[in-house]
This record gives C-alpha cells, structure tokens and sequence, in this order.
C-alpha cells in the first residue's frame, strides 16, 4: 500500500469520487461518515471495483464535538501514520439551526468539526503528511461574523452562513500552514468547481447538461487528486487551487493573518471547552 488517506463525507459526491480513486492509487483509504449503513454500502462498490483495496469506514458526524473526539480516537487506535488527511464533508443549511454544542450548523459542520478533526489527528500526520481542505469559491463572499455563530436569533441565510463556512476553512489552513513551516508537513485548501451534487440546489444540478460550467463529481474531484498524489506539489503549503489545479490568490479577508488568528483562537476556545486534554496546536 502506498499509504493512508483519511477523508470525510465519502457516501457521496466529490468525496466518494475521490476515495475510489486514492483506493485506485493504492492508499489504505479510511472514510469518515456520519451515515455508517451507506458508508458500508459505498465501500462495498468500493471494494467490488477496485479488488484488493483495503477500505475502511468510521462514524463521524462532523457537527457534533463529541462524535469528532470518538472518530479521532478510533482512527489513532486504527492508523499509526497518515500520509493524506482530506476534509471533504461539508453541507448548506438552509433553516437556521443550531448544533448540538450550540453553534450554527453549516458552521460547526464545515469548520469547527474539521478543525477539531484535524487538530486531533495532527500528531499522527506522517513526516511528510498533507492536509487538504475543500473549500469553495463561495469563500470569496464570505464575511466572518463569530458573534452570530453561537446566536439562535441571529438574522440568518443559507447562502451567507457557507459563504462564512467556507472562508472559515481558507483562514483554517492558511493559519495551519503557517504553524506547519519548518516541518514537510503541508496544508492546502481548495475549489473543486461548480459540482453536480447533492449539495447544489436541484436547479443548479439540472443545468449541467446545458453548461460546461457545471461538472460531474469526476472532474470535482481531480484538485483534490492533485493535491494529495502529485509529486509537484509535495512542498507546497499554505495555498488556495481552482478547479484546473492552480493557484490563485484567496480573498483579502481569508489573506488577513489578524482574522486568520482570531478565528483559530475563537474555534480552539469552543471546541476545547470543557476538553482540556485535547490541546489542538
Ligand atoms: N458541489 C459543488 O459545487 C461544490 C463547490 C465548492 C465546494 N464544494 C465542497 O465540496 C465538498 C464536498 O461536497 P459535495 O459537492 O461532494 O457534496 P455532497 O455530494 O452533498 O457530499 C457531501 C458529503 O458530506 C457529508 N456530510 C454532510 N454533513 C456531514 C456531517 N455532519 N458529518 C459528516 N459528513 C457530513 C455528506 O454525508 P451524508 O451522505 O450523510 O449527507 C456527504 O457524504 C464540500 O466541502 C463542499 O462545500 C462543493
């Protein structure tokens, strides 16, 4: 085996894509999931088209703190080293509602969970580890508002509430980039393009066949691909790619190193309350 990759949100989409195919490359692939009966369905597929993968299935609910602290734990007691570690899962809701730790729920789902995910996981990164977010050209209209995050009565949009999500996830890994220097360990983060999933409302999915701005999950996937199997970016840390793999500059919010700090800061202070133990980096 080549290694292992661990991923969440692989029942469907981008995220099941892309585990096929690091199953493909040779990687042990370790799928976390919130919904472990399609998780065992998916790596059933799985398994019967890529024979001889050694595919494995966690529960994790991404929005609750204590479902992340279980899945760490049972990944650190699974793996010893992880070669990639992919946060894929993400969602848009679109009511306002809040988790069971009390915080928005796109927000807990798309950030404050992978953040603690990752966090947990560091120390098993292996030397040369890469950690990739997927993140969204929606980050470029986010504005982070983290005294709304943890308001029930708060003014609220879908479209809003990802948009912040989703540079939340920009700032995450420029902030883990920059603690990762000095080590080959590396973050990246992510567009995948505009992706016919079902996280797109149905309308958007149903364009696809009349547009080529609209992708199948095939193509959504191969940044992410590119990112944790291409000899060409091994060193590369700290960077936002687009949809054709490369580089662009992220929004000037998600380059504000003092915003960067204060939602690392804020994510730490919530995820750690009452978790002293857990002493992310
Ligand atoms: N599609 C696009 O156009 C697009 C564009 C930019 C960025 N992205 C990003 O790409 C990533 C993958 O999305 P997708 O388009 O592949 O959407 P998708 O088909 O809806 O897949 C999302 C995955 O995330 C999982 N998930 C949702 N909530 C979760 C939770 N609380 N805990 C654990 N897993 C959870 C889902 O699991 P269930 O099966 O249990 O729901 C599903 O497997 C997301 O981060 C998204 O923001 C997508």
């Amino acid at each position: 085996m080549n290694g292992v990759a661990v991923i969440t949100g692989t029942t469907h989409g981008i995220g099941r894509v892309t585990s096929r195919e690091l199953a493909k490359a040779g990687y042990i692939v370790v799928m976390l999931c919130r919904d472990l009966h399609a998780a065992l369905v998916v790596r059933d597929e799985m398994g019967a088209a890529v024979p001889g993968a050694d595919i494995r299935v966690i529960r994790c609910d991404l929005a609750s703190f204590a479902s992340v602290r279980e899945c760490a734990h049972a990944v650190r007691k699974e793996i010893d080293g992880i070669t990639v570690l992919i946060n894929n899962a993400g969602r848009v809701s679109t009511r306002h509602r809040m988790s069971e730790d009390g915080f928005e729920l796109t927000f807990a789902t798309n950030h404050l969970g992978p953040f603690l995910l990752t966090n947990l996981l560091l120390d098993r990164m292996n030397a040369s580890g890469r950690i990739i977010n997927v993140a969204s050209h929606a980050h470029y209209r986010g504005r982070l508002a983290l005294e709304r995050v943890t308001d029930a009565q708060a003014p609220y949009s879908g479209v809003a509430a990802y948009a912040q999500s989703k540079l939340a996830n920009v700032l995450h890994t420029f902030a883990l980039a920059r603690r990762l220097s000095g080590t080959a360990i590396t973050a990246n983060c992510l567009h995948p393009g505009v992706v016919a999933t079902n996280l797109l409302p149905r309308w958007l999915r149903m364009l696809k066949p009349l547009t080529t701005r609209v992708i199948d999950a095939e193509r959504g996937a191969r940044t992410t691909l590119h990112l944790a199997l291409s000899d060409e970016v091994a060193a590369l840390n700290g960077c936002y790619l687009d949809e054709h793999q490369s580089a662009q500059p992220a929004s000037p919010q998600a380059n504000d190193v003092q915003l960067q700090e204060s939602l690392w800061k804020a994510s730490e202070r919530w995820v750690c309350a009452n978790h002293q133990q857990d002493h992310p980096r």
